[in-house]
């Protein structure tokens, strides 16, 4: 169960004459089991919206409310514990780790933990059958079309059951017939539990599988 209120929510960078204002007063709200996509374009303080959800960065004013528990107030060590325990990120780029195979990239979280047991496996392999890679799960991201290691990453992120799943660019390089897709498969994958999903994309087609649009303007919903 998870309701993600975001309130009045700015974030400037820098300070003096090099002050950049990259998201003003934004508001929105992301009910449990449904998928919100961010419409934008590049610049549009996207990426910055996320890192704030993430509790990566703080706002500059403004009120994060998940479940109402307030999220923005955190220390930086309770962010890191509610980013473990709550959120699944996917990267613009990844970031997997080019030396393993896809499947113990979903698998290094719980085995950094000290807690990897055949279950995780089990479920590791099952996601990624979900999304139509397994059998690339021995494969390493160089082995992998872009498409595929988007779809590990995914995998990866949801491999602790996170309430709050946040997606940036999800088809950045890919072509749009398979970006939908998996775009549609995270649907699915959210709408069938109790996941919320945040997404944002600069690509109109993208947004299509989500259930609510909003757009971002130089750091403003309109
Ligand atoms: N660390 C930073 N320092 C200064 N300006 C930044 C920083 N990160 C992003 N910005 C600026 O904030 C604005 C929004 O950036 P970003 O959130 O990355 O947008 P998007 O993801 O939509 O491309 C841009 O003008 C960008 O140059
Ligand atoms: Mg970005």
């Amino acid at each position: 169960m998870s309701l993600l209120e975001v309130s009045d929510v700015s974030k400037t960078y820098g300070s003096g004459r090099g002050v950049v204002t990259a998201l003003e007063d934004v508001t929105f709200s992301v009910e449990t089991g449904s998928m919100l996509a961010i419409l934008g374009p590049s610049g549009s303080g996207k990426t910055t919206l996320l890192s704030i959800v993430a509790g990566l960065l703080q706002p500059t004013s403004g009120r994060i409310v998940i479940d109402g528990q307030p999220i923005h107030l955190r220390s930086q060590r309770e962010a890191a514990l509610y980013r473990r325990d709550k959120i699944g990120i996917v990267f613009q780029d990844y970031h997997l780790i080019p030396y393993l195979s896809a499947v113990e990239n979903l698998l290094l979280m719980p085995r950094l933990a000290g807690r990897a047991t055949r279950a995780h496996r089990e479920k590791a392999l099952g996601l990624l059958e979900e999304f139509g890679i397994g059998e690339r799960a021995k494969h390493a991201p160089w082995e992998l079309s872009g498409g595929e290691r988007q779809r590990v990453a995914i995998a990866r992120a949801l491999m602790n059951d996170p309430e709050i799943m946040l997606v940036d660019e999800p088809t950045a390089n890919l072509d749009t017939e398979r970006g939908t897709q998996v775009v549609a498969m995270l649907g699915e994958h959210v709408r069938g539990r109790d996941m919320t999903c945040l997404m944002v994309t600069h690509d109109v087609r993208m947004a299509e599988g989500a259930d609510r649009v909003l757009r971002l303007v130089d750091g403003r919903v309109v």
